[in-house]
């Protein structure tokens, strides 16, 4: 697990901003779960998922119970739904968070990751799929992003899923020896995450095996077909993906996932999310649709660099106040420009005035403020032009906010 250093960590912090403001005023409210839960919330969810069974940081704590970090969001969600028993429906809530999974590290892919998302339960209207992906796609928008593509499929559900599934059990069963090792022992458990396997040598079979949408009953062909209409008339454009199946296993219907093109490794899926209308009831709950997504902050702000948009939010401070004569005079200036609302920083330690000009240097602050004897006995302060050409000169202590203000303007 890494460090997120300054200012990446302020950049995720903005990332984290833009997204809470665009959901808040779609109606979405706030929820903070545990980054901790019960073990069983996973375990019911993705028991044939390499998330839930290999990935997961799961441990038993001092009362013997075992305890999981969260892969994921959506199952504590669920949790959190069944448990407080919401009765304003849909329940619409957007999250933020750090989640865990042991997989092997590479760029764009780490343990502790940060994701942003939303989930809403308690419908199954198309027009919430549209909005939902609607969301996701304005915020890839608000941070600049131009290089996302949408790829959508449908996973069926219990009237059209099990047919498809015995067809696609039979394709692969036929062609098993064909299959990579991996790719053998995933047919085993679950067959649909076999179209998942990015392996050379699956690819031919793959690329002949039967397909969901194909298998649609007519009420899910419908329901995919309003959703699809919806985001036309939003004019988003979506690549219709028939072998898009999610790393998790609790997906029915709607199922999306948006990949970065700037991003040319594998880890291109910025973010992803579906249908999951099944859950609630998995997790002891009464029978609830519900859809959602998570999106990748991590992986996104590596898109924005190789797409040159949204850089880091500026935490250099705008004044720096260098202190040449100890006591208290510096604390109160920096204290007064701070509560005037200006990033102000300061120098520490009595240091020698050139000294403190490197520190102040160094920080990258347009203005230098100096307390100094002469400046203290007089009522003034010298302030110091760093970046631009209007050299150094005395002002009376009082005016020195309405000065600052005038220049950091110009
Ligand atoms: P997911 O596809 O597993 O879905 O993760 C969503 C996004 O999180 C990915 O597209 C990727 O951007 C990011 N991500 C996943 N793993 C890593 C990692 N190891 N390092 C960096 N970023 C990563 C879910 O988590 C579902 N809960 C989404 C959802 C919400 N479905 C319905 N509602």
């Amino acid at each position: 697990m890494r460090d997120v250093m300054s200012p990446d960590a302020e950049r995720q912090r903005a990332v984290v901003d833009v997204f809470a403001d665009l959901a808040g005023r779609a109606g979405y409210g706030h929820l903070m779960s545990p980054i901790l839960e019960d073990l069983g919330v996973f375990l019911r969810v993705g028991e044939s998922t390499d998330v839930v069974t290999k990935e997961m940081y799961d441990f038993e704590d001092k009362d013997g119970q075992r305890i999981a970090m969260r892969p994921e969001l959506t199952a504590s969600v669920v949790r959190a739904f069944v448990q407080h028993n919401p009765t304003n429906l849909p329940w619409k809530i957007w999250y933020e968070g750090p989640q865990f999974r042991h997989e092997k590290p590479q760029a764009g892919r780490y343990r502790q990751f940060s994701q942003v998302g939303i989930e809403v339960l308690g419908s199954d209207d198309p027009h919430v799929d549209v909005e939902v992906i609607a969301l996701g796609w304005r915020f890839y928008e608000a941070l600049g992003m131009r290089q996302v593509s949408l790829l959508m499929n449908s996973l069926g559900d219990e009237s059209c899923r099990p047919a498809y599934l015995e067809a696609l059990t039979r394709y692969l069963l036929d062609r098993r020896t064909d299959l990579s090792e991996r790719s053998q022992e995933t047919l085993d458990k679950n067959p649909l995450r076999v179209l998942d396997s990015k392996r050379r040598e699956d690819q031919a079979i793959i690329a002949e095996a039967p397909l969901m949408v194909d298998f649609l009953s007519e009420e899910t062909g419908e329901h995919f077909a309003a959703v699809r209409a919806g985001l036309e008339a939003l004019s988003i454009p979506y690549e219709i993906s028939p072998r898009l199946v999610r790393g998790l296993d609790y997906y029915t219907r709607t199922t999306f996932e948006f990949a970065s093109t700037a991003l040319t490794n594998a880890q291109n899926a910025v973010g992803g999310g579906g249908r999951y209308d099944g859950l609630a009831e998995s997790l002891g709950g009464k029978p609830t649709p519900g859809i959602g997504f998570a999106l990748g902050v991590d992986r996104i702000l590596l898109a924005c660099d190789d797409e040159g948009c949204f850089p880091e939010p500026a935490t250099a401070p705008e004044v720096m106040v260098l202190d040449l004569v100890g006591g208290s005079e510096a604390i109160v200036l920096t204290d007064q420009l701070r509560e005037a609302g200006f990033r102000a920083d300061r120098t520490f330690d009595g240091r020698s005035m050139k000294a403190q000009m490197k520190v102040a240097d160094r920080s990258d602050a347009p203005w230098v403020l100096i307390v100094g004897e002469d400046e203290l006995a007089q009522g003034q302060v010298t302030i110091r032009d760093m970046q631009g050409d209007a050299g150094q000169t005395t002002i009376d202590r009082g005016d020195v906010i309405t000065e600052l203000k005038t220049r950091l303007g110009a």
